[in-house]
């Protein structure tokens, strides 16, 4: 599916000047923001190429309310997925980790609508044209006023200018764009401010380039 060891990958979130951990860091912040600001409905989490997971499951483990969320995790490799299980086991949270293709839209059906769509280490990795087939799609995964967190380098061309209008033009107010001066990494996030909409069903939204 994809040419890179995207095991290996995460081995970057261990080397100060990958710029990963800072970014990680960020996202946790975001989650965490958005789980307080739910505190104490039940929170529904859906993340799209997640990896082993480290992002949500770090700030779960950390939460004596985890109880109240649900998540399902969306990753292709069987290696970050099983990383991601074991994490998740020790977890007072209802956790799914299926081995799956992200891109799918049918793979979303039972875990939507969504309170947090995470689209973290995606956009970058992807074509411009998908990166906005991705955002166009968005308001799919999303209970109303439901919030997407997102990640982007900004290397030249940086594209994170269109992708906060592509937001915006799909439905989205911009709550946090969190780009240091001292790294290229972004870290995104936005709440849908129009009304979701059901998913569509046998869509494919993107492609891996790497
Ligand atoms: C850059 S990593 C990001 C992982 C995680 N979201 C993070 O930010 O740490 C991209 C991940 O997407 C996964 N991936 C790539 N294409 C995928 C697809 N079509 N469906 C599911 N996962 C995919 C890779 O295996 C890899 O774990």
């Amino acid at each position: 599916m994809t040419n890179t060891n995207w095991s290996d990958w995460h081995d970057a979130y261990a080397r100060p000047d990958s710029g990963l951990a800072d970014r990680l860091t960020a996202v946790r912040a975001q989650i965490s923001r958005r789980l307080d600001a739910t505190a104490p409905d039940p929170v529904r989490v859906v993340s799209a190429c997640s990896g082993d997971g480290r992002d949500l499951l770090g700030v779960l483990d950390r939460r004596s309310d985890a109880d109240r969320v649900t998540a399902l995790l969306v990753e292709y490799d069987s290696e970050l997925a099983s990383r991601a299980r074991a994490a998740a086991k020790t977890l007072s949270a209802r956790v799914e980790v299926r081995q799956a293709d992200a891109a799918q839209s049918d793979v979303y059906a039972d875990a939507v609508p969504a309170d947090l769509v995470l689209l973290c280490g995606i956009f970058g990795n992807i074509s411009d044209a998908d990166v906005r087939t991705t955002i166009d799609a968005a308001p799919q995964l999303c209970a109303p006023a439901a919030e997407v967190i997102w990640t982007r380098h900004r290397g030249d061309p940086d594209l994170t200018p269109s992708i906060r209008e592509w937001f915006a033009g799909a439905g989205f107010e911009e709550v946090a764009f969190v780009a240091p001066d001292a790294d290229d990494w972004s870290v995104g996030v936005h709440r849908l401010a129009s009304d979701p909409r059901p998913l569509d069903p046998g869509r494919q939204w993107f492609t891996f380039f790497r």
